[in-house]
């Protein structure tokens, strides 16, 4: 489905604040139709009002039974996913001898196993529609050697090798998987660490905004290009170039 989004179902997890707030902004001004899901649905219900088409379910996805009711809300609701987007994540930001293991299991919960299990209950809707496309929200930190997040980039290292093994597993079915790599964004991330403190990685770079994260997914959406990576500061770079949605 690479190159419009008008009317497309996107199911955007994360959506109630930072870069899946401002994707699902993005998208809806796009012509998409985007699914907000996160567990702050006063939050979710807010942005969805200000957008046309806009759905908010709450779910907290660490839970695999909410995944699956947030995939089954949806299709009752549209009939169909176009997009699937696993932006929701937490960081972990200790050198790893003070990492707890509850923290690890807990991040590991929601940036490995909450996109992996929505990717399974996505795919077979995408397949009987003849296709699709899904967009893992990685981190800059998954590839470089970054002491003090070593937990965290972990946890987007495995969903890195998940994503480009899935992208050749579903490849024969028309469903494109992407990654995006996005350096220091200012956003909420930094206040909600699972652990541990901003000093110990990333610290002393220029933020991106939300909204330019956000302009690299819709271009790996419009693309289905293996992997987007945002560079990182000093510099704040040149505006995204987003591919023509009516290309
Ligand atoms: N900001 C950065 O510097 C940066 C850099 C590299 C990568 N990233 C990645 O970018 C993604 C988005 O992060 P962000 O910067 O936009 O941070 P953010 O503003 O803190 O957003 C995180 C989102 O995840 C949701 N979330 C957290 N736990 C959840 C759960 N158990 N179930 C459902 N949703 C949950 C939050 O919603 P609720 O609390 O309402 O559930 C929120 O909408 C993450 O995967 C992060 O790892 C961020």
């Amino acid at each position: 489905m690479a190159g419009h989004l008008d009317g497309k179902v996107v199911l955007i997890t994360g959506a109630s604040s930072g870069i899946g707030e401002a994707t699902a902004r993005l998208i809806a001004e796009q012509g998409a139709l985007p699914v907000l899901a996160a567990r702050r649905i006063d939050r979710l219900e807010k942005i969805a009002k200000e957008l046309d088409g806009a759905l908010s379910i709450q779910a907290d996805v660490r839970d695999p039974k909410q995944v699956h009711h947030l995939v089954e809300t949806t299709m009752k609701h549209h009939g169909r996913i176009d997009v699937l987007i696993n932006n929701a994540g937490q960081g972990l930001h200790l050198p790893f001898e003070q990492v707890s293991l509850a923290d690890l299991v807990a991040i590991t919960e929601l940036n490995f196993y909450a996109p992996l299990v929505a990717m399974q209950a996505v795919v077979p809707i995408m397949r009987e529609r003849g296709g699709g496309v899904i967009v893992n929200v990685s981190s800059g930190s998954s590839r470089m050697v970054l002491p003090g997040v070593g937990t965290y980039a972990a946890t987007k290292a495995a969903l890195n090798m998940l994503s480009l093994v899935a992208r050749e597993e579903l490849a024969p079915d028309g469903i494109l998987v992407s990654l995006v790599y996005p350096s220091v964004t200012a956003t909420e991330f930094h206040e909600k660490l699972r652990a541990g403190s901003m000093g110990s990685g990333g610290g002393g770079l220029t933020p991106h905004s939300p909204r330019y994260v956000a302009e690299a997914i819709v271009r790996a959406i419009l693309t289905g290009e293996a992997e987007v990576v945002i560079p990182h500061g000093p510099e704040r770079p040149e505006e995204m170039e987003i591919p023509d949605s009516e290309a």
